[in-house]
């Protein structure tokens, strides 16, 4: 997958040559490609803003650098998407990182100063926001997204990194980790992580998360769609936590289902 940044702040992306990112570019999963869109500016001075029309305060972004470097990118084999990074764009969540993984390149427009002219949302086909909070540019919002993106293609992580059961994966928070020792300073490990039970394991890691989930982002928890073994574990939550059972419509009609398995590759994504 290619990724292409179109940003006047090129060494800004620094760190995306470091760590996982960085292997996996030289591994040739992935690819970034820069591109300065100063360059692209027709004037003398290689001007990219200039004042509002109607004024006020700060700059706008010209369209014509923008345009002409979009227009100036090679062909793609398969499919590009154009995002424009914005703190107007749609909010960028997990599930939006998996629907990017079916693009062959993914071109990001960093924006900067005050704003952008109107005219360089016609060249893009999704504006993205990393979060209800203004950047000083969209660099920083560019690397969120090609991290979050890269992750999921399949090679990047190596079988340790695993990322099925991340936090965040089906709408749901990840469980507790643990790691040796098994006491620490008086904390223990919950006996069950040491029974070697591998399904009761899953079911106590999974109710974990259900319960982080509600506890930690009702949010989450209201958006969820639950499976049927959750069932007996949403009543057990309940029991804890009464104000659960506001919720009870969205798993009741689980009581009689019969199990069934979610393989351990079936994930959102292509
Ligand atoms: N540019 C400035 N703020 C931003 C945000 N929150 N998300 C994406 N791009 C931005």
């Amino acid at each position: 997958m290619k990724f292409t940044v179109l940003t006047i702040f090129p060494e800004m992306f620094a760190p995306l040559q470091e760590s996982i990112l960085k292997r996996a570019q030289n591994t040739g999963r992935i690819k970034i490609e820069l591109v300065n869109f100063r360059d692209f500016a027709p004037s003398k001075h290689k001007n990219v803003d200039d004042i509002p029309y109607g004024g006020g305060e700060g700059m706008v972004l010209k369209p014509e650098p923008i345009f002409r470097a979009v227009r100036s990118l090679a062909p793609v084999e398969g499919k590009r998407r154009i995002i424009l990074l914005s703190p107007q764009g749609k909010l960028f969540r997990q599930d939006i990182a998996s629907q990017l993984t079916c693009y062959d390149e993914l071109v990001l427009i960093c924006g900067h100063y005050e704003g952008f002219d109107e005219r360089i949302r016609s060249l893009v086909d999704e504006e993205i926001s990393i979060g209800d909070y203004v950047l000083t540019g969209g660099e920083l919002a560019a690397m969120v997204v090609i991290d979050a993106v890269a992750r999921l293609i399949p090679g990047v992580l190596g079988k340790t990194e695993s990322f099925i059961y991340d936090s965040h994966n089906e709408g749901l928070l990840e469980y507790p980790q643990y790691t040796r020792p098994a006491e620490f300073e008086g904390m223990k490990v919950p006996p069950i992580l040491l029974s070697g039970h591998h399904a009761n394991i899953d079911l106590w890691r999974r109710k974990e998360s259900l319960r982080r989930t509600f506890l930690r982002r009702p949010d989450l928890f209201e958006r969820l769609t639950f499976k049927a073994e959750d069932y007996q574990l949403l009543e057990e939550l309940v029991e804890e936590y009464p104000e659960m059972a506001l919720y009870r419509k969205k798993w009741e009609h689980l009581k009689a289902k019969p199990k069934r398995r979610r393989s351990r590759g079936e994930i959102d994504g292509c």
